[in-house]
């Protein structure tokens, strides 16, 4: 019998009672890949020969500055008990921790961390809305702008990107994440690392990037936050591991370990992912950061009966740093004088960590320069940076008898929702330090008012916002503000607390009583524009089929109503696309569009007919689609060639088409490539994104649009976790979202080898 995953059986066999190992050695793949000899390894090796036991474990632990507990901290930190804190941000109190660094006896400095998500102060659109850009040039540029203004207040480490897959709606963290795709993931995800971590991570504007939650976080059972997650090796290979593994190779320098249990083993105390894939396999060199108290949450998994037992799984399974609970300050030293850790585990964390903070250059430069930090803020670039971004992840998802774009000469507009002047809401659920920079958000209803006419007359009514407990009254008013009108600009959705962190629903629909406040609007005859602001993909059938222009704009950050405007009355030609599918209702969750074959697929003549995979009561198929988003033009796809019908295990084909602008306006096109692998040893996923362009096409231009797919994209992971690829038939499209079948083709890969390719 095959023993696949050696970590997960030495860590059964470590804590089974009786039977307690010291200080475990690490399996023979798990030994950590050290770190080649170099100038920068020499000067941690000479530092972590000074180092005390206390020292060293300091290294390992990160605190949150409680409310009263500074002074204690920092005389702490002067005693070398402290490597890190999270939640210390602006030069000034940055610099005063840091001190007490400085005077403490070996004078490794401080690192702190922050949750710089989409912004510092300046704050561009969540990351679910970024994505839909599909323009990693411009989600590094952004992110090297958040990178800038948060290295200016000291903070040296962001806790982002946050690369997690996720096909659950319910799922608030949804809205942090690039949607429910592992190849686009891992395209826009080392994006942001770039952006993050610049060309040189000792330059004063470069902050560490840490891709999280590792792993699988995502697929938290029925959405709920913090939930068990079980899945295939297969499909955390296939599904969740892509994005980490493509952020590893980007040079990410740290990651962050999740709060999830994966098939039984909690990730913050997991041998097989962290040890075996992470800094075995990926040779992942730089640390390991535990998510809040995670480690010290294995107790509560039921993983481990204390939290002594708690620090030494977490140690064991390659967590180098603790976030805020202390278990490993508490107990690292019993747990070395029992000999239930080597201080080769202890050397292992302290020199990955000494490491950043060398490449981060704060053994030279600690402080951040006081004088210079509010003059990086809210520059006019970084908001214009904040502008082409918002209006790039705008999605267009309806607009019949192109309703849109309007005429800044319309005599009367009226906005109704609360959420169009709300300057909070469009900077979501990590606004980090927005609060300071809340008067610079321009809201919906600034930016209509900026954008109309002098004639205009823009009229407002707050409505029903998402509560339930609305009255008909409230209704009323806005249906009489909005028959004063020509047009009537619904913004409606969910407030910015309601997605993110700790923000699961359990419905996908337009919370409280604002689909009926939309009904009553349309009932009155006044043409309505569906404004949706939200944080995950909604339910919305009624409005899909009723309301003639639909338009997700997400929390676009500081620019949102200038964006916003900008796409309503044309000066801006929307070309964002949906980065997760949009179901029709919850029923039909998880719905994405890589779904796997089934043996009895609906037959397409009969769609009607029994036996087949499908429900009584609704089509299969998506309200809208992953890919899927609509311009002010038009666009055709004609003329799909392939260079070759053949090709082996080490060639590449090219596929080309040509796309024609066929309306009268400028625009961009996300062009996309998928295949399908039609029989494999495995079975394989009805479509596979494997690559995209975004072109630009000026009104009545073609162009032919080229990728070279390489054999290599073919394969896929078995069910021990290997990368193969496989001779076979496979199917190509080339078109504008997952669901167009205008143009495929088909080729055959030839000569595979017979042995496992490893990737
Ligand atoms: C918990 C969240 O899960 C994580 O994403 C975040 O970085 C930490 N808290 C620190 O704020």
């Amino acid at each position: 019998m095959k023993l696949p995953f050696p970590g997960v059986w030495l860590a059964i066999f470590c804590f089974i009672p009786g039977f307690v190992i010291s200080a475990p050695p690490f399996p023979p793949k798990t030994v950590p890949v050290l770190i080649k000899k170099s100038p920068l390894d020499a000067k941690v090796e000479t530092l972590l020969k000074k180092m005390t036991l206390e020292e060293k474990i300091g290294q390992m632990c990160q605190f949150h500055p409680w409310r009263g507990a500074d002074e204690k901290f920092k005389s702490q930190t002067a005693e070398g008990k402290i490597g890190s804190f999270l939640n210390v941000f602006g030069a000034k109190e940055t610099n005063a921790f840091q001190k007490a660094a400085m005077n403490s006896r070996l004078k490794i400095p401080l690192l702190f961390g922050l949750d710089v998500i989409h912004g510092y102060k300046t704050i561009f659109p969540i990351p679910v809305a970024e994505d839909c850009t599909w323009n990693p040039d411009l989600i590094e540029r952004s992110t090297a702008v958040a990178a800038k203004e948060a290295a200016a207040a000291g903070v040296r480490w962001t806790f982002a990107p946050m690369v997690d897959v996720s096909r659950e709606p319910r799922w608030g963290r949804i809205s942090e994440g690039s949607g429910e795709d592992p190849a686009l993931g891992a395209i826009l995800q080392p994006a942001r690392v770039r952006g993050f971590q610049g060309k040189n991570l000792s330059d004063p504007g470069s902050i560490a990037a840490c891709a999280k939650h590792y792993v699988g976080y995502g697929a938290a059972e029925a959405g709920r936050e913090y939930n068990t997650t079980d899945m295939s090796e297969m499909t955390l290979r296939s599904i969740h591991l892509p994005p980490f593994k493509a952020c590893v190779e980007a040079g990410v320098r740290t990651l962050m370990s999740a709060f999830n249990d994966l098939n039984g083993i909690p990730t913050s105390g997991n041998v097989h992912t962290i040890r075996e894939i992470l800094k075995g396999e990926y040779a992942f060199k730089g640390f390991v950061v535990s998510d809040w108290a995670s480690v010290e949450q294995l107790v509560d998994h039921g993983y481990a009966a204390d939290k002594k037992e708690a620090a030494q799984k977490g140690v064991i399974a390659g967590v180098d740093m603790d976030m805020v609970s202390n278990v490993y300050g508490d107990n690292i030293p019993a747990l070395l004088k029992e000999k239930k850790l080597s201080m080769g585990q202890i050397d292992d964390a302290v020199r990955r960590i000494l490491r950043v903070k060398f490449e981060l250059g704060l053994f030279d430069k600690p402080y951040a320069e006081e004088e210079k930090e509010s003059a990086a803020t809210l520059t006019p670039e970084n908001l214009a940076t904040a502008l082409e971004e918002a209006e790039q992840s705008i999605v267009l998802l309806k607009n019949e008898k192109n309703l849109l774009p309007l005429s800044r000469e319309i005599k009367t507009i009226a906005v109704i929702g609360n959420l169009a002047d709300s300057k909070r809401d469009p900077q979501g659920s990590w606004n980090c330090r927005g609060e300071e920079s809340i008067d610079k958000v321009v809201t919906v209803l600034d930016g209509i008012k900026a954008r109309v006419s002098k004639e205009t007359k823009v009229l407002y009514n707050p409505g029903v916002g998402t509560s339930s407990s609305a009255t008909d009254l409230v209704i009323n008013e806005a249906v009489k503000t909005a028959k004063q009108a020509q047009m009537a600009i619904v913004v409606a959705g969910e407030t910015q607390d309601m997605s993110g962190e700790a923000a699961s629903r359990t419905t996908l629909d337009l919370p409280g009583r604002q689909e009926e406040m939309i009904k009553a609007i349309k009932a009155s005859g006044v043409p309505v524009v569906l404004l949706l602001m939200n944080g995950r993909p909604l339910t919305i059938p009624w409005e899909a089929e009723n309301i003639p222009a639909i338009v997700e704009t997400w929390y676009l950050g500081t620019q949102h109503g200038t964006a916003v405007a900008n796409v309503l009355f044309g000066d801006t030609n929307p070309s964002g696309k949906l980065v997760v599918t949009f179901p029709r209702s919850l029923g039909q969750v998880p719905i994405y569009y890589g779904q796997m074959h089934t043996g009895r697929p609906v037959d397409e003549a009969k769609p009607n007919e029994k036996w087949h995979s499908r429900y009584i009561d609704s089509p299969n198929s998506p309200q809208f689609p992953f890919g899927f988003g609509l311009s002010f033009t038009s666009y055709s796809y004609s003329n799909l060639r392939l260079s070759s019908r053949t090709l082996n295990s080490k060639g590449q084909i090219k596929v080309t088409a040509d796309v024609k602008n066929t309306g009268a306006m400028d625009g961009f096109e996300i062009v996309q490539l998928y295949i399908q692998d039609i029989a494999a040893s495995i079975t394989q996923p009805v479509r596979k994104l494997v690559d995209f362009k975004r072109v630009t096409l000026r009104a009545g231009e073609s162009q032919m649009v080229e990728f070279n797919l390489p054999a290599s994209k073919l394969g896929f992971y078995n069910g021990i976790g290997k990368y193969v690829i496989e001779p076979g038939k496979f199917n190509v499209w080339v078109g504008k979202d997952s669901s167009d079948e205008t143009l495929k083709d088909s080729f055959d890969l030839i000569n595979a080898p017979a042995a496992l390719l490893k990737k």
